[in-house]
C-alpha cells in the first residue's frame, strides 16, 4: 500500500514508548582537533568526500524526520563549522514544516569568524567544548588546540546574541578531574551554562587506552566536588530537554540563578528518557549512540528516483530503525560495550 505524502504519521515513537523528537546532525567526520577521547593521534580514515550527504539530501531526510515529529536539531560534527556554508544549511533546515530549533555543538574554534552570521541564519544556540582552562592541558587534551582562541570563540558567541550559551566539559580521571570548582565557578561567571559529563567509552582502544587509567568520574563524584564549594539545589531534568540534570548553586560571590549540569551517561543511566537520534555525514541512522547497526539512508536517497514512493520509502527506513532501537545501552565503568566507531564519525 502506498500513502499520499499528506497522509498523516503518528509522531515517532520507539517500542518502549519514547517519543523521538530531536535528532543530532553529524555534517562532517572532519575536525581541527583531535580530543584524547574522541580519536586516535593519527586521526581516523575518512571518507571520501561524494559519501557526505549535500545539503540537498540532508534536506529531504530532515524533513522525513520533521514529518514524524523531530522538532529540535543539534549540528555536530567531528568539528562542523569545518564544513562550508553552514549557515546556508541553517537557513534551509529552518523553513521545514515542524522544524521549531536548530543548535551547535562546536570546538569554537573558528567561532569568532563564523559567529554572527550562524545567529543571521538563524541559528539558536550554541554549545562550545571546553574541557580545560589551563592552556598546555588544553592543548593537550585536544591535541594541539589553542585555548584563547576558544576563549575567543565563546565570547563572539556571546556578542553575537547566543544565550545562554553552554559548555561541555568531559571529566577524565588524571586529565582535567581537578579543575572542575575551577571550570564551575568561571562558567556561573560569565553566565556560560557548564555541563560536566562523564566520560563515555566510545571508539576503539586507540582513544579508550590512552585515558583507561582514569577514566570515568562518577556523577556522584562530580556533584560531591561541587557541593565542597557550593549549597546544592538539584532541578531535575525536564522532560525532553536533554540528558543534563541541573543542580542550582548558591554560595558567597555567586550570581543569583547559577547552575551547572551533570550529564552522567555511565552511572546514572538517562536512557528511559532518551529522546534522540542521530545521523552520520554518510547519511547512516543510528538509534542509538551505543549500538553500531546504522540504517543507510544516503544509498537509499541514491538508489530511488525523487517523488512520493521516495518519501514513504525514507520514512518506513526511518520508522524501521527507531523500531529497533534499544532499551539502554551498556556503557560501564571499566570500559564495557565499547563501540566500534570513534566519537569523532557519530558526533557525540
Ligand atoms: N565521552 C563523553 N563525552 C564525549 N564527547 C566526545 N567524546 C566523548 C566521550 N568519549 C563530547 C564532546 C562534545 C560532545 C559532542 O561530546 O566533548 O562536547
Ligand atoms: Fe573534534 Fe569535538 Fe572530537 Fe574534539 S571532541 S576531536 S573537537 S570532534
Amino acid at each position: 500500500m502506498q500513502a499520499s505524502p499528506d497522509t498523516p504519521h503518528p509522531p515517532l515513537e520507539d517500542r518502549f514508548g519514547r517519543r523521538v523528537s530531536y535528532l543530532r546532525l553529524s555534517v562532517t567526520d572532519r575536525c581541527n582537533f583531535r580530543c584524547v577521547y574522541c580519536m586516535p593521534a593519527e586521526g581516523i580514515a575518512l571518507q571520501p568526500a561524494a559519501s557526505l550527504l549535500t545539503f540537498e539530501e540532508i534536506e529531504e531526510i530532515v524533513g522525513a524526520f520533521a514529518a514524524l515529529g523531530v522538532e529540535r536539531i543539534r549540528l555536530t560534527g567531528g568539528e562542523p563549522l569545518v564544513r562550508r556554508d553552514l549557515p546556508t544549511l541553517i537557513q534551509r533546515l529552518r523553513a521545514l514544516p515542524g522544524v521549531r530549533e536548530i543548535v551547535l555543538t562546536t570546538n569554537g574554534h573558528l567561532l569568532r569568524r563564523h559567529a554572527a552570521a550562524l545567529r543571521d541564519a538563524g541559528l539558536a544556540g550554541v554549545t562550545v567544548s571546553l574541557d580545560s582552562l589551563r592552556p598546555e592541558r588544553f592543548a593537550r587534551i585536544t591535541r594541539g588546540g589553542d585555548l584563547d582562541r576558544v576563549l575567543d570563540g565563546i565570547q563572539a558567541a556571546q556578542d553575537a546574541g547566543f544565550g545562554p550559551v553552554k559548555l561541555n566539559a568531559v571529566i577524565i580521571r588524571g586529565f582535567n578531574d581537578d579543575e572542575i570548582l575551577d571550570l564551575a565557578a568561571w562558567a556561573v561567571e560569565r553566565r556560560l551554562l557548564l555541563r560536566l559529563i562523564e566520560f563515555m567509552p566510545i571508539g576503539e582502544d586507540t582513544v579508550w587506552g590512552e585515558v583507561a587509567g582514569g577514566g570515568c568520574v562518577p556523577a556522584a563524584e562530580l556533584r560531591a566536588v561541587l557541593a565542597s564549594r557550593w549549597t546544592l539545589t538539584p532541578e531535575g531534568m525536564r522532560p525532553g530537554a536533554g540528558p543534563a540534570r541541573y543542580l542550582r548553586l548558591e554560595g558567597p560571590d555567586t550570581p543569583q540563578g547559577a547552575r551547572v549540569g551533570v550529564i552522567s551517561a555511565v552511572t546514572e543511566c538517562f536512557c528511559d528518557a532518551c529522546n534522540r537520534v542521530r545521523l552520520t555525514p554518510q547519511g547512516g541512522l543510528r538509534a542509538c549512540l551505543a549500538d553500531d547497526r546504522e540504517a543507510n539512508l544516503r544509498d537509499l536517497l541514491r538508489s530511488t528516483p525523487p517523488g512520493p514512493a521516495r518519501a514513504e520509502a525514507l520514512r518506513h527506513a526511518v520508522a524501521r530503525a527507531l523500531g529497533a532501537k534499544e532499551a539502554t545501552h551498556a556503557f560501564t565503568l571499566d570500559g564495557g560495550n565499547v563501540t566500534s566507531k570513534q566519537m569523532v564519525s557519530i558526533g557525540g
